[in-house]
């Protein structure tokens, strides 16, 4: 009896127990999903769309019953408006652990389109077979996402094909366009300026030919890198109207012409990277205006002129300046020294002679790679030995005939002989020969 009783009693416990955690558990239920549930719609819409991603066999709806809430999908991004769940973001292929990788041929559904709050769409390695189009979908089906789509970024997609497909320029709230490393080709739209919202738009890594258009009234634009293209012609004269630019990228492609004076006007410039092109005309005056840039690289082009008709001290926040294979002629003149937190020095394979000044050891404390190899210097190189060691391999000096470092100091050198110069002859040792 008494045994009975307390079994019971520890049943009641139990029942109690158990009541308990199913309590716990609702209110825990109704409080994780406190930003209200997801209409059916918008539920049905992202499921089909990912499953269009990632291939038929990926069932939303059994392994993630509550996608904005308790079943979180890694590469979904939701957010709540009036008290409803709404996707904000979609990140396809992102290489994570469990994250969202894309079938052979991933399919664009319509159902994209009703995702009404979609303010970021990635596409990341998704397109990896050959021969795919984006333009698969008629452009006014975008036009719905045009209200919010703000970053739009296709990036590293080797199957993707076609040109730039122009529904983009009518996505005018987009604040990043990001189409990097996949296979498109063609010319841009020329009212790629439409997207007046811009701050980062980055086109690297395809085969985009033609000009690139004018750019009136991307005032607010950051970031622009049109390098690794077959972009040709001269640079659009409103580029200087982009007065926000901090980064301008439009390395190897084959862009001609001289620099142009309206780049004076990128005041807040940090990097310019022309290299690998064929502008010509020289280093114009313009480019000390530009007076907050750090890497000012022009490798490789047919500039020409000298180095002479810069005022390099406008120029002192430059980190890296790289003027190698341009054709420069002259000395390498003493205002250089101004460039006092210069690193890096490029000034090889071109036609400079004159000597190279010693003084660059102690007034450029930052100095640690020099490159003026395959140039006409000449003269005794008047380094220390600690220069050298400072130096190691970054020093270039070889390929300048007349060139020698100084005889006496080399024992002293021990290794860090300059590679490629011999040592000077001197005067004395020769008389004693
Ligand atoms: C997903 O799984 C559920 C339950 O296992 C099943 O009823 C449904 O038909 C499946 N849906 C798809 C699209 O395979
Ligand atoms: C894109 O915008 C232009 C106006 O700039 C308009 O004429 C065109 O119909 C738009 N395209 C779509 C697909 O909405
Ligand atoms: C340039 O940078 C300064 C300092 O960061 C900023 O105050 C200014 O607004 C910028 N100029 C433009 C045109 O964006
Ligand atoms: C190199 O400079 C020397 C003078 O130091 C000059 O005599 C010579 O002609 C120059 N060589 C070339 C190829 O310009």
């Amino acid at each position: 009896m008494k045994m009975l009783r307390f079994t019971k009693k520890q049943h009641l416990v139990c029942l109690l127990c158990v009541w308990c955690l199913v309590v716990d558990w609702s209110k825990a239920e109704t409080e994780e999903s406190e930003g209200g549930p997801m209409e059916k719609t918008e539920q049905a819409a992202l499921y089909s769309t990912i499953q269009g991603f990632v291939g038929d066999s990926w069932n939303g709806s059994y392994l993630f019953p509550d996608p904005c809430g308790w079943t979180p999908i890694q590469g979904v991004t939701c957010d709540v408006y009036d008290d409803l769940w709404y996707v904000t973001a979609l990140s396809f292929g992102t290489m994570r652990d469990n994250s969202l990788a894309c079938a052979e041929i991933p399919v664009i559904r319509p159902q994209l389109f009703e995702l009404k709050h979609l303010k970021s769409l990635s596409l990341f390695h998704c397109f990896t077979s050959p021969n795919q189009y984006l333009a698969s979908i008629s452009d006014e089906k975008w036009m719905d996402l045009s209200k919010n789509l703000e970053t739009l970024e296709i990036r590293s997609n080797p199957g993707l094909i076609g040109e730039l497909p122009s529904f983009i320029t009518n996505l005018t709230n987009l604040e990043s366009l990001v189409v990097l490393e996949n296979q498109l080709t063609g010319p841009l739209p020329e009212n790629v300026a439409k997207l007046t919202r811009l701050r980062r738009l980055v086109l690297s890594g395809n085969q985009f030919t033609g000009r690139i258009p004018e750019v009136y009234g991307l005032t607010g634009l950051l970031i622009l890198d049109l390098s690794r293209n077959f972009f040709s012609g001269s640079l659009p004269l409103s580029l200087g109207g982009l007065n926000s630019l901090l980064k301008l990228d439009a390395s190897n492609n084959n862009l001609e012409g001289k620099l142009p004076k309206e780049l004076q006007s990128l005041k807040n410039l940090t990097l310019l990277d022309l290299r690998n092109n064929r502008f010509s005309g020289g280093l114009t005056k313009e480019i000390q205006e530009m007076s907050s840039l750090v890497e000012l690289v022009l490798s490789n082009n047919h500039l020409a002129g000298d180095l002479t008709g810069i005022e390099w001290r406008s120029l002192k926040n430059l980190v890296v300046l790289d003027l190698s294979n341009t054709g420069l002629k002259g000395e390498i003149p003493r205002s250089i020294l101004e460039l006092k937190k210069l690193r890096f020095l490029g000034l090889s394979n071109n036609n400079l002679r004159g000597k190279l000044i010693r003084e660059m050891e102690t007034e450029m404390p930052s100095l640690s790679a020099l490159y003026v190899n395959g140039n006409n210097i000449s003269g005794e190189l008047e380094f220390s030995r600690m220069f050298y060691e400072r130096m190691g391999r970054r020093l270039g000096v070889w390929g300048n005939p007349n060139l020698c470092y100084h005889g006496d100091e080399s024992k002293n050198l021990g290794d860090h002989v300059p590679f490629g110069v011999n040592r000077c002859k001197r005067i004395k040792e020769d008389t004693l020969a």
